[in-house]
């Protein structure tokens, strides 16, 4: 198996780091714009091999696809990230040159790979990826709702005092702070819905509280987040090359599902050797599919302003 990250920013080299432990793959390959970046963090990568126990062949590469050849998976983190105050759409302008350009030459030296969009706006990077690729659509999958299902977990488990990891909750619709639907509704904590311990108000901070997750982060930190970012994007790697049918949240092309067809959303899908494998459709209340239908719109103008640039 080979992956290859384009980007080794924080959140790229956190996915390849994550990778690498999990031995996900033989050979993986970090690739960036910036001369030695790659290189060196490649490099540093290896040293902890001796330390923590994997075989993985990590490579650099500054900006020579053709050390991707062959990659079976490749995740692009490539773009600028948030600073403080801003939107994940103010990047648009910056960032789709930048990631139609990758994906060009990606699919040079990787024809059959599955892509793992994780650039912002994420939704509309996916769906940029999705029309000038001419890919098949279940090779291309956008992360967000993967990070945003774990990050509403984590608000979950704050608020239970439980484990994130005995939660199961989606959120569906954009990866934008205000687009992004966690559905509490149907949150359970081991099959027992969290409605049940949590009053009104609780479930609405929670739930206000995960959408702004990487705002408050960015806040914080001063650029956006890339532990629980990497970390998701890895997830993903992993249950394609293991073929693990996972469900996940990912921003996908929807051709009528959810009542929405020429956009990429998230919604529940499952993860295997193919890609996205299957959309799993259920009925949302009409509260939620509300919300679902004013974040296609959202996106949807979002896409609009790539026929802009
Ligand atoms: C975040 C970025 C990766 O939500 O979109 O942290």
């Amino acid at each position: 198996m080979k992956v290859t990250v384009v980007g080794a920013g924080a959140v790229g080299a956190t996915c390849a780091d994550n990778i690498a432990r999990k031995e996900l793959a033989q050979e993986l390959v970090l690739l960036d714009i910036k001369e030695g970046l790659a290189e060196g963090k490649a490099q540093d990568m290896m040293q902890t091999a001796a330390l923590l126990g994997f075989d993985t062949k990590i490579t650099g590469s500054t900006n020579d696809y053709a050390k991707t050849a062959g990659s079976d998976v490749v995740i692009i983190t490539s773009g600028l990230p948030r600073k403080p105050g801003m939107t994940r759409e103010e990047l648009i302008g910056t960032n789709a040159g930048i990631v139609k350009g990758v994906t060009e030459n990606i699919l040079k030296f990787s024809p059959d790979a599955i892509i793992i969009i994780i650039s912002n706006p994420m939704d509309t990077m996916t769906y940029l990826t999705l029309t000038t690729s001419g890919l098949p659509k279940n090779r291309i999958i956008g992360m967000g709702g993967t990070l945003d299902s774990a990050r509403f977990k984590y608000q979950l488990s704050q608020q239970l005092n439980c484990s994130a990891a005995d939660l199961n909750a989606i959120v569906v619709g954009g990866h934008g702070d205000t687009t992004m639907i966690p559905l509490i509704s149907i949150a359970t904590w081991n099959s027992v819905p969290v409605t049940k311990f949590l009053s009104t108000d609780q479930q609405k901070q929670i739930v206000a509280d995960t959408m702004v997750g990487g705002a408050t982060l960015t806040k914080l930190i001063g650029t956006s987040a890339w532990y629980a970012p990497g970390a998701a994007g890895a997830a993903l790697v992993e249950a394609i090359v293991r073929d693990e049918k996972k469900l996940f949240t990912c921003c996908v092309s929807l051709d009528g599902e959810y009542g929405q067809k020429d956009i990429c959303l998230g919604v529940p899908v499952v993860i295997g050797k193919n890609g996205w494998e299957k959309i799993v459709e259920f009925k949302l209340s009409d509260e939620e599919q509300a919300s679902f239908n004013k974040s296609a719109d959202a996106v949807r103008s979002m896409n609009d302003v790539l026929k802009t640039l």
